[in-house]
């Protein structure tokens, strides 16, 4: 019996609530948006997807934030999507302001959930909302990255995608790192492969601007990747995803991409199991991640 909660019902929150529920995950499912009657209308569009489908699933769609009430796992896309040309920490201002006043509203009627963040800087909101909620929360981190990463190799040299492994590590974004030890094609090391690393590397960091200029956001890819997140906690899979989970560092929880193993419980992560040259990259992450986001949240204003 999984409840799952869908707080934000746009682009992104509409994609990943519809893999998850058709793909059956969720026995109850809840959308809240703040706009008058997206949740409700996108409600009655499940219905008839659930319906052919010949799925029972108890669904409700609404504006009332405790009508999230109990429940398991509670996946977080309300706020700002970027436009065009601007930058995933351009929105940090805004969103932290809404994670602050979602972390208030959420825990009290949800004990023991586990909040998956989606919205964008994805792995500063998941920060953010941790801090105030002291909730369990996860970044979907760099599992995006790891995808977009094997698409392309598996394009490249013209293999199956289940025949390319590795991660991508680091914070979700321009200053995602992959993590070359982990890469294997065939079960051989990438440097077996005639590949450009620097072409994989642009790639994974420049195909999501040019999807939201054409595209006007990213939707399909990431709530595909985000389903099978869900879908390995709901189903106990324990894959390993490039997820970021809290990690204390110099007293702060932050939250950085790394692979991990996701199951009903959340870890261990796999660092240990990294060459030295990428742990350090991790490392190096979680400095540059955790200065900044000191400085970006002294900008804002958080109070109730
Ligand atoms: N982590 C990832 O890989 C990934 C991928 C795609 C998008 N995103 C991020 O997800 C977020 C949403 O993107 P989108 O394209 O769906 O945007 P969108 O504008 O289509 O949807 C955002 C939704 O949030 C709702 N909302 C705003 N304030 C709210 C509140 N207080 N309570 C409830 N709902 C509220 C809006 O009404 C809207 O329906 C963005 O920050 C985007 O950058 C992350």
């Amino acid at each position: 019996m999984t409840k799952i909660g869908f707080v934000g019902v746009g682009k992104i929150g509409q994609t990943i609530a519809y893999s998850i529920v058709m793909d059956g995950l969720a026995n109850e499912a809840v959308f809240y948006d703040i706009v008058p009657e997206v949740g409700e209308k996108f409600e009655h569009e499940m219905r008839h997807a659930v319906t052919t489908r010949g799925l029972n699933v108890e669904m409700l769609g609404t504006t009332n934030i405790d009508d999230i009430n109990n429940y398991d796992i509670i996946v977080i896309t309300a706020g700002k999507p970027r436009k065009e040309g601007m930058s995933r920490r351009d929105l940090f201002a805004d969103n932290a302001k809404l994670m602050f006043e979602l972390s208030k509203q959420l825990p009290n009627r949800n004990p023991g959930a586990l909040y998956i963040m989606v919205t964008n800087p994805v792995d500063m909101m998941a920060s953010v909302f941790q801090k105030y909620s002291k909730q369990f929360t996860i970044s979907t981190g760099d599992q995006v990255e790891t995808m977009r990463m094997r698409s392309y190799i598996a394009k490249k040299l013209k293999v199956p995608v289940t025949q390319v492994n590795g991660f991508v590590g680091g914070e979700h974004g321009e200053d995602a790192v992959i993590f070359w030890s982990t890469v294997t094609v065939k079960g051989k090391p990438i440097e077996q492969y005639n590949i450009d690393k620097k072409e994989v590397e642009e790639y994974v960091k420049k195909i999501p601007a040019e999807i939201i200029r054409v595209l006007k956001g990213t939707t399909w890819g990431p709530a595909t990747i985000i389903k099978d997140i869900v879908r390995s906690v709901v189903k106990n899979e324990n894959r390993v995803m490039s997820i970021a989970v809290p990690n204390e560092f110099e007293g702060e929880m932050i939250h950085v991409g790394i692979p991990t193993v996701v199951g009903a419980s959340i870890g261990p992560t796999l660092e240990s199991t990294l060459s030295e040259k990428d742990r350090e990259s991790f490392n190096a992450a979680l400095r540059d991640f955790h200065k900044t986001f000191k400085e970006l949240m002294s900008q804002v204003q958080l109070t109730a």
